[in-house]
C-alpha cells in the first residue's frame, strides 16, 4: 500500500486501532511499543486473521522507530489507562513522559506525519506532543469527541429506538467531566432532539455521556474502553489519509477560536490531507459558550500544572 499508519501502543486501544485500519486496508501498519515481543505478536496474529477477513495490508511490530519512517499518520495511545477511582488528570505526569519520548521518536523518522493524540489526559497530552514536536497545529490533533458524541449517539439510539445511522450528535470541550454535549446540534434524521425527547431524559442522556468513560471502566474493572476509542481514532486517520474534508470533533490548538487562546480543546474541525484543514466557529448560546469556557479553564489548570512538572 502506498501509505503508512503508524501506532504507538499495542495496548488495548493500539492493537485494536491496527486490526481496524488493516482491515479497512487503509494503509501498512507498524505498531510499536516498549513491551518485546506483544507488536510482533500482535501484527503477526493479524497477519493471519487477514486470509480470513481477506486484507492484504502488511504489518510489522517493533520496539524501535525505524519501520515508522515516512508514516502518513501516527496514532500515539502510548500509556497508562485508568483504573476504578482514577481520574483522567490522574495519569499526567507518567503519560506525559511517555507521549514527549513518542514524540521524539517518531519526530526522527516522520517529520511530515501527521499525529492523532490518543493518550490521557488528552488535551493536556496534545500539548505534550505539540510542543515536543514543533509541529504547526494543524498537525497535532486530539481524539475525544468522536468518541465523546458517539457515546451521546449510542444513548439517543437507545433511548428513541432509532438507528444509529440516523443519529448524529456534538459534543465539545475538554476530554473530561467538563465535556460539552450539545443538544441543540444533536439530531435524528435531521430533527434536533430537543423537539424529540423531554429535558429530563436528555440531560440524563448528557449525563451519561459526560460519564461514559468512568462507566466502562467501572464494568471492566481493569482497564478502559478501547473498541469505541479505537474507531473513533481510525475515522480520524482515514479522514485524513483519504482526504475527505470530514467534519469531526477534536481537539485543535485554539488560536482565538471561541475567544479561547493557545489551547488545545474538542471543537469542529473539517479533517483532511493537511490534517486540521479548518477549524469551524458554530454558533453558541451564552449557556453553552460559558459551558465551553469553564471547560477550557480546567483544561488550561492542567496545561499549568504540566508547566511545573519536570517530565
Ligand atoms: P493499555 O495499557 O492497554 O495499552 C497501553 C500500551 O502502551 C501498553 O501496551 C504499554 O506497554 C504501551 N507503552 C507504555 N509506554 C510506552 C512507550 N514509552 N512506548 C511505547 N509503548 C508504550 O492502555 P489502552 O487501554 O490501550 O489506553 C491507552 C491510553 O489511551 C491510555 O492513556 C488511556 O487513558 C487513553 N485513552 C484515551 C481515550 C480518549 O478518548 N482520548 C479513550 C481510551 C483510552
Ligand atoms: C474514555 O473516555 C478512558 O478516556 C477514556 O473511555
Amino acid at each position: 500500500m502506498d501509505k503508512k499508519i503508524t501506532v504507538v501502543g499495542a495496548g488495548n486501544v493500539g492493537a485494536t486501532a491496527a486490526q481496524r485500519v488493516a482491515e479497512k486496508e487503509l494503509a501498512d501498519v507498524v505498531l510499536i511499543d516498549i513491551v518485546e515481543g506483544v507488536p510482533q505478536g500482535k501484527t503477526l496474529d493479524l497477519a493471519e486473521a487477514a486470509p480470513i477477513e481477506l486484507y492484504d495490508t502488511h504489518l510489522c511490530g517493533a520496539q524501535s522507530y525505524e519501520q515508522t519512517a515516512d508514516s502518513d499518520v501516527v496514532i500515539i495511545t502510548a500509556g497508562l489507562p485508568r483504573k476504578p477511582g482514577m481520574s483522567r488528570d490522574d495519569l499526567l505526569t507518567t503519560n506525559a513522559k511517555i507521549v514527549k519520548n513518542v514524540t521524539q521518536e517518531i519526530v526522527k523518522y516522520s517529520p511530515e506525519t501527521i499525529l492523532i493524540i490518543v493518550s490521557n489526559p488528552l488535551d493536556a497530552m496534545c500539548h505534550v506532543a505539540f510542543e515536543t514536536s514543533g509541529f504547526p497545529s494543524n498537525r497535532v490533533i486530539g481524539m475525544a469527541g468522536v468518541l465523546d458524541s458517539a457515546r451521546l449517539r449510542a444513548f439517543i439510539s437507545m433511548e428513541l429506538n432509532v438507528s444509529v445511522g440516523n443519529v448524529h450528535a456534538c459534543v465539545l470541550g475538554g476530554h473530561g467531566d467538563t465535556m460539552v454535549p450539545l443538544p441543540r446540534y444533536s439530531t435524528v434524521a435531521g430533527i434536533p432532539i430537543t423537539e424529540l425527547l423531554s429535558a429530563d431524559r436528555i440531560e440524563s442522556l448528557v449525563d451519561r455521556t459526560r460519564k461514559g468513560g468512568a462507566e466502562i471502566v467501572g464494568l471492566l474493572k481493569t482497564g478502559s474502553a478501547y473498541y469505541a476509542p479505537s474507531a473513533a481514532a481510525v475515522e480520524m486517520a482515514e479522514a485524513i489519509i483519504k482526504d475527505q474534508q470530514k467534519i469531526l470533533p477534536c481537539a485543535a490548538y485554539l488560536n482565538g477560536e471561541y475567544g479561547i487562546q493557545n489551547l488545545f480543546i474538542g471543537v469542529p474541525v473539517k479533517l483532511g490531507k493537511n490534517g486540521i484543514e479548518t477549524i469551524l466557529e458554530i454558533k453558541l448560546t451564552d449557556a453553552e459558550k460559558q459551558a465551553l469556557t469553564a471547560s477550557a479553564s480546567s483544561v488550561q489548570n492542567l496545561v499549568d500544572t504540566l508547566k511545573t512538572l519536570d517530565y
